[in-house]
């Protein structure tokens, strides 16, 4: 029986791609993303590649409460999943004071909430089921906080923070079920920093810019060798890793200092 992977945003950037590679391993996919379009798109484009491939997405919003119930009750009766991927989420570049408070739920609702959802609905199915892995994106901005992306950053925080601990509790539990954060730097080719309204903002890509591709391959990597955390990036990872012997205050000001637009 093949492995079956559900990912949100796995139509576009960094989902897709980390579909390509799961392709290569032989998973049946399963996508949950907004743009019915670009779902049949990516899919027809996959399928030229791996003309075997067993994809098959549902055009859904993850801000909308009943989202999951459905994604669980579609997923539950094709089988199942072992890998879900909560990939899923965007951010709107601008100071909190000239965001609509709609804009800002709506982050939380899709990066916070849904993942949270998520993952509660499919840890007892997986467990149940004798194991499987969860794999939560977060991103460098979980580290520090962010002017200019305070609430995705906050969104971001509370994506590590959970997935951490959840992973810690299942372990300590004797849980057949892992967690694994990711946390990705600026990736330089997805659609990401155009739909964030980023234009003019550095956000620290002049030397940590990574790719979809690298950032895909750096997930199966942690995946493989059972990792807890991923930070995609070499030049990432450094910056992460002098982070913790610098002065709190220094950081916050480079952080200021990166994303302020030019
Ligand atoms: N790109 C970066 O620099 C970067 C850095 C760190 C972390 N990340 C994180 O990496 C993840 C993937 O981002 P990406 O760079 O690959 O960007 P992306 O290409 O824009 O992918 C985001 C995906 O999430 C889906 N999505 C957004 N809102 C949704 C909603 N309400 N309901 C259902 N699906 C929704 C999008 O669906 P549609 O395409 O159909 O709209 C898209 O497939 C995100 O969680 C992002 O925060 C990105």
């Amino acid at each position: 029986m093949s492995r079956r992977a559900l990912i949100s945003g796995g139509s576009s950037g960094i989902g897709l791609a980390l579909s390509e590679r799961l392709l290569e391993r032989g998973y049946r996919l399963f996508w949950v993303s907004l743009d019915e379009g670009e779902i049949i798109r990516s899919r027809e484009g996959l399928l030229k590649r791996f003309p075997d491939a067993e994809i098959e997405g549902r055009a859904l919003d993850l801000a909308e409460t009943h989202s999951v119930a459905r994604i669980v009750q579609w997923v539950q009766g094709e089988g199942g999943i072992d890998l879900l991927v909560n990939n899923a989420g965007f951010g709107v570049y601008g100071s909190s004071r000239d965001l609509t408070v709609e804009a800002e739920q709506a982050m939380i609702d899709v990066n916070a909430r849904a993942l949270h959802a998520m993952a509660r609905a499919f840890l007892p199915l997986m467990e149940d089921a004798g194991g499987g892995l969860i794999v939560n994106v977060a991103s460098n901005s979980a580290y520090v906080p962010t002017p200019g992306l305070a609430v995705y950053a906050a969104t971001k925080a509370f994506v590590r923070h959970y997935s951490l601990a959840l992973s810690q509790e299942l372990r300590a539990a004797g849980s057949p079920v892992r967690v694994m954060t990711v946390c990705p730097s600026a990736v330089s080719d997805t659609p990401f920093k155009d739909r964030a309204a980023m234009d003019g903002v550095r956000t620290f890509s002049s030397f940590t810019a990574t790719t979809a591709a690298e950032v895909a391959s750096d997930i199966l990597k942690g995946i493989d060798r059972g990792a807890e955390e991923v930070i995609t990036g070499a030049a990432m990872r450094r910056a992460i890793w002098l982070m913790r012997f610098s002065p709190a205050p220094l950081v916050r000001w480079l952080t200021r200092r990166e994303t302020e637009r030019a």
